[in-house]
């Protein structure tokens, strides 16, 4: 039998509009590396998000975008502060240090946010030649723990790096979830945070495969195209991933699938809050719950269902909706709970 998702926004397939993108962009040649008219229309639906003197290039996946984001803010006598268990840090194999060379200063963060104080922790020896010069924040929206900063909280971290000369990065792997769970569009989160650079997730909303890396400080772009050819991220049929940009970005796509996963997470977890053995552990914002429950059933659950395990100290699992998600797949695994 066929195991039902949980697991990752990852597993997900492709939307079938995006999917339809690809197909219809299988129409000849067409100039190749990004010279195309389906890129050059797909950065234009991007600029009319995110402002017209945005800077857009695509990527390959997430982990490239964020890379090579970094590399395009800081040298490698630079720092990037970052939660401790940002994705950056746990989840990219290392990548910024060994391709950016820059320093991650790790930050203590409460339900996957990290903070003005904790930030301040790690502003040290600036101008101190024996030490890494912290350059850049860079937070996840949403974050790791499917929680989402809301704007005054992006605006107070945006305010600390403006007066201590830091970059902000941020991983929007999930910023199309941030925006629907916000309430808001694009452009007003970039702004909140004084975005200087920005890893645009297309991949776990509805893609193939394909991020971007947005510049709204247009002067960290000056460099980006040697940047992101020397990361092996520039594909040479870029259209292919235009193509589904293009398709994300129009008629509301983006939102209409994350708007989806969310609302499938909130149901989730409004049931399974109601069983008295599985707890909560993380407020559900976005389109990730975690919860604990007790082993015996995280053993019986992975039978039917693909979800992974965050913990095993803590008995803790991470649950993930995703745009393909269906109400009959969540009471499904709501019922195996309730079972035992
Ligand atoms: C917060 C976050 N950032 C970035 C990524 C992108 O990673 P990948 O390189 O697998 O596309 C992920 C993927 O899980 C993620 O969760």
């Amino acid at each position: 039998m066929k195991k039902i998702n949980f697991a990752s926004d990852n597993y997900a397939g492709v939307h079938p509009e995006v999917m339809q993108a690809i197909l219809a962009a299988n129409e000849g040649p067409a100039v190749a590396y990004g010279g195309d008219a389906i890129t050059e229309a797909a950065i234009h639906q991007f600029k009319q998000h995110l402002g017209a003197d945005a800077e857009v290039f695509f990527v390959l996946n997430g982990t490239g975008a964020n890379v090579s984001a970094i590399c395009a803010m800081a040298h490698s006598y630079e720092a990037v502060i970052c939660a401790e268990k940002a994705h950056i840090q746990v989840d990219e194999c290392g990548a910024a240090e060994k391709i950016a060379g820059c320093k991650l200063l790790l930050v203590p963060a409460t339900h996957g946010k990290i903070t003005v104080e904790g930030i301040r922790t790690q502003l040290q020896r600036i101008g101190d030649q024996h030490h890494v010069q912290a350059r850049v924040i860079s937070i996840s929206q949403s974050t790791e723990y499917g929680t989402v900063y809301t704007l005054d909280e992006l605006r107070e971290l945006a305010a600390f790096a403006k007066a201590h000369g830091l970059y902000l990065h941020m991983d929007g792997a999930r910023l199309a979830n941030a925006a629907a769970s916000l309430q808001t569009d694009l452009k007003t989160i970039a702004e909140a945070a004084g975005v200087d650079v920005l890893s645009f997730g297309g991949t776990k909303n509805g893609m193939m495969m394909g991020e971007a890396v947005v510049f709204l400080n247009p002067l960290l772009a000056k460099s980006f195209l040697y940047i992101r050819k020397q990361n092996m991220q520039l594909v040479s049929k870029m259209r292919f991933i235009s193509a589904q940009f293009q398709a994300l970005l129009s008629n509301d796509l983006w939102l209409n699938n994350a708007r989806h996963a969310n609302a499938m997470a909130q149901h989730l977890a409004q049931a399974l809050s109601e069983i008295k053995f599985i707890h909560i552990t993380h407020p559900v914002e976005a389109n990730a719950i975690f919860a604990t429950m007790p082993t015996a059933l995280i053993e019986k659950l992975q039978t039917r269902y693909h979800f992974h395990v965050w913990d095993e100290g803590l008995s803790e699992v991470r649950l993930m909706t995703s745009f393909d998600t269906c109400i009959e797949e969540i009471d499904a695994f709501v019922q195996d709970c309730v079972i035992g």
